[in-house]
Formats: C-alpha cells, structure tokens, sequence
C-alpha cells in the first residue's frame, strides 16, 4: 500500500519536473560514425559522475537474437522482411530501456542508427510514454579518412564479419552503408531535443538543449575527439611518508622514490618517443619531485593532489584503529562515501576531478598524469568504466606505470613495474 502511493507521488513529480525524469540519449547517425564511441563515453562519463546509466546497443540485439551475419540485403529498405526484423529488434531494445528505467536505472544511450524520421517519431513516442525526456545526439561525419578508420577499425573487426577476408568484409559493409544513405534523413525536426556533432566535434549545433544533465553531456560533447593517443597514470614514487606508512602530509621522495623518478623518465623518453607529449602532476612535493627529470616540463594541477585526510593527515592506519575506532569502521564499512573528518571522500574526490576529466579527453597528446594513489584509482576507474564504488578498491600500486591505448570503444591496459 505505502509502495504504491509512493509510485504514485513518484510519477506525479516526474510529470510536473522535467529534471527529475528519466532521461534517454538517442544516437542517431549513419554507420561508421562514431555513434557507439560517443554513446560509451559518454555512458563512461555518467555512470563515473554517479548516474544509473547503461547503453542498449540495437546492433547487438541483431547479433544475439538473428547471429549476426546478415549480409547487406538485410538492411535494404525494400526488404520487407528485414525491415520488419529490424523495426523489431528495435523495439525489444525500448522495451529493456523501459524496465531499465523502471527499476534502478537514471539514464538509457539507446544507441542505433534512427537515421529516419519515421524511426525518431517511433523512438520519442516511445520514450514519452515512459515519462522520460530524450535528447538526440547526431553524429554526422563527411570526412573521408575519419570514416574509413572507423570503418577499419570497428566494422570489420565486428562480429558481423567474423570468419570473412578483408575485401569481401569491406565490399558488403560498404554495399550495407549505401541502402543506409539512400534512406537518411538527418535531424531536421525542430521540435527534438538534439545535439548535432558534426566532423567529430568541429562544429556542433544544439537545438531545445536545457537542464543540468543534458547541458552537462553537451559540454563533455564538446570536449571528446577521436585522435588516438596514451595516457600512462601513475603514482608519485616512494616518500619519507610512504616509508613510515602515514596518510597525506607533503613530504619528499625516500633514495627509492628518486631513483623510480629517474627510471620514469627513462620509461617516457622510450615509450613516447620523439612524441610531443604533456606532463601533469599534483601540486605536493611528492608528485613534483618525481616528474622533476621528466621532459617536457610537468604542469602541476592542485586538483590532483591526494585525497584530503582531514584530522587524520600524518596518522599511520594502525594509529586511526587505535585512536579513532569509529572512523576506522566507518571508512571499512563504505570506503566509497566515507569521509575523512575535515576532508574528503571518494565520492568528494570524484567532484574535485571532474574538470581534470575534461582536460584528459581534450587533450590530443600523449599524457601522463603523476598523482596519488586515491586520485589515480580514481581517474582509472572514469577511463576503464569502472563503477564508483569500486575505485577505492582498484589496484593502483607504487612504482608501477599504467598505460592506456585507445581501442574502438575504450582503452588496453599494459603495466610495467619499475625498479
Ligand atoms: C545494426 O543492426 O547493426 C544496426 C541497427 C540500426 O540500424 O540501428
């Protein structure tokens, strides 16, 4: 009884607050676009923020429930058949977007092509009848060379063309592509909510864009690119509080801190080569020190520094046990929102590094980051889409450097422990 007045209340407010609605991305686009890469990041990006957010990829549904080799007569649009096929798959994925919105999720990327209008009316009807507000998001690409590496790099890798020769693979992706073309028809329907990226995010056009969430997604839109380039995170090296194993402070690097400082910059000068390539660290001695022999010149950020300890700065672990029994339970019992008294948490951290997530997907250079150890659980966890109540428990270890490369749709990982 309690539970359904509460339901009610629940879809009474969602009806007079638009910003408490569920709020569902619609990707729109050719194939080869970059739809799936933008609907991941951004997925990335709001599920590390701290919103329910999960993707719905209409690709997928075709692989899974049809097995994935549908050659290019599928995706005619005088094939009867495939387009009802099609316009089913389509449908299943909206009806899991609707129980995933119905249970704990905050935010769906329905991530297809919906590249007709009648496809977008279907799609926003859709989504209204969930009480959700939806907002568009075209990607549209001319460019030549962008859209055959994408072609290279995802389509045929795709498990759409498993088990086939290049040529025959490129032949049929291309043949799929033009009954694609002949039918498009981009946004132009002035009533959608829409975010228009165009030649990924030269230029992008913004149509009934309100709200905290929406405008949030259209600034980190505005930020993303497509250029391939390593970020190595790593920690400080060793220092005289490492040694005597207490929290925080601002102390120097111990003999084996300096010496990871000088095989860093071996590291660097051999992974990154005659590549321009930015440094950053935190603003404490610990990270500056160990970027000191770095080239080019570290750029120290005050947003990096290590997550704030507050009265526990310079106590060991074993001190706050001894002296402060609650907080050392507390912090055991959820060391995601635990917050040290007069500092921070995770989750505080989490705020404190948004900006610096922004500076990292604008960045075109290779980067690395020398920080701390929460801070770079932290920032590993927005790149390899971990959940936030996992980063405080990522492995981040001492004189260990992480490299990232860009994949299609997210990064490989390599780990070289130094010294
Ligand atoms: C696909 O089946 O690969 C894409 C479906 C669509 O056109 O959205």
């Amino acid at each position: 009884m309690v539970l359904s007045v509460r339901s009610t209340y629940t879809r009474a407010v969602f009806e007079d607050d638009p910003a408490l609605k569920p709020l569902v991305f619609v990707m729109v686009g050719l194939p080869a676009r970059g739809k799936t890469h933008i609907a991941q990041k951004v997925a990335r990006y709001l599920s590390w923020l701290g919103y329910s957010t999960r993707t719905f990829n209409v690709g997928d549904y075709r692989r899974q429930q049809l097995g994935g080799h549908q050659i290019h007569e599928f995706f005619r649009q005088d094939n009867i058949e495939g387009m009802a096929q099609r316009e089913h798959l389509a449908l299943t994925a909206l009806s899991d977007v609707e129980q995933w919105l119905q249970s704990s999720g905050r935010i769906a990327i329905y991530d297809a092509t919906n590249t007709t209008r009648q496809r977008r009316k279907l799609v926003l009807q859709r989504c209204q009848s969930m009480g959700a507000r939806t907002v568009f998001i075209e990607s549209i690409c001319e460019d030549r060379e962008v859209i055959e590496a994408n072609i290279r790099d995802t389509k045929l890798r795709s498990p759409d063309y498993v088990g086939m020769d290049q040529q025959s693979a490129m032949k049929d992706f291309r043949a799929r592509l033009a009954h694609y073309e002949r039918a498009y028809e981009p946004i132009d329907e002035s009533q959608l909510s829409y975010i228009k990226l165009i030649d990924a995010g030269r230029q992008i056009v913004i149509n009934r864009i309100g709200g905290y969430l929406p405008s949030k997604v259209v600034y980190f839109l505005m930020n993303i690119h497509t250029a391939p380039r390593p970020i190595w995170l790593t920690r400080h090296g060793e220092s005289a509080d490492n040694m005597s194993k207490r929290l925080g402070g601002d102390s120097d690097l111990s003999e084996r801190g300096r010496h990871y400082a000088q095989q860093l910059a071996e590291f660097l000068k051999q992974r990154c080569g005659p590549m321009p390539c930015v440094i950053w660290t935190s603003g404490l001695k610990r990270a500056v020190q160990t970027a000191e022999a770095l080239k080019p010149r570290a750029t120290s950020w005050r947003l990096l520094n290590e997550i704030d300890a507050g009265v526990c700065e310079g106590m060991t672990y074993e001190e706050i046990r001894r002296r402060q029994p609650d907080e050392y339970s507390a912090r055991e019992t959820d060391k995601f929102t635990y917050r040290y008294p007069g500092g921070e948490s995770y989750a505080d951290l989490i705020q404190r590094l948004e900006p610096i997530i922004t500076e990292i997907e604008r960045q075109k250079h290779p980067l690395m980051i020398v920080s701390h150890q929460a801070v770079s659980r932290v920032l590993y966890g927005y790149l390899l889409g971990k959940a936030q109540n996992a980063c405080p428990h990522l492995d981040v270890p001492l004189h260990t450097v992480i490299e990232l490369r860009p994949t299609a749709y997210g990064y490989e990982e390599l780990r070289f422990a130094l010294g």
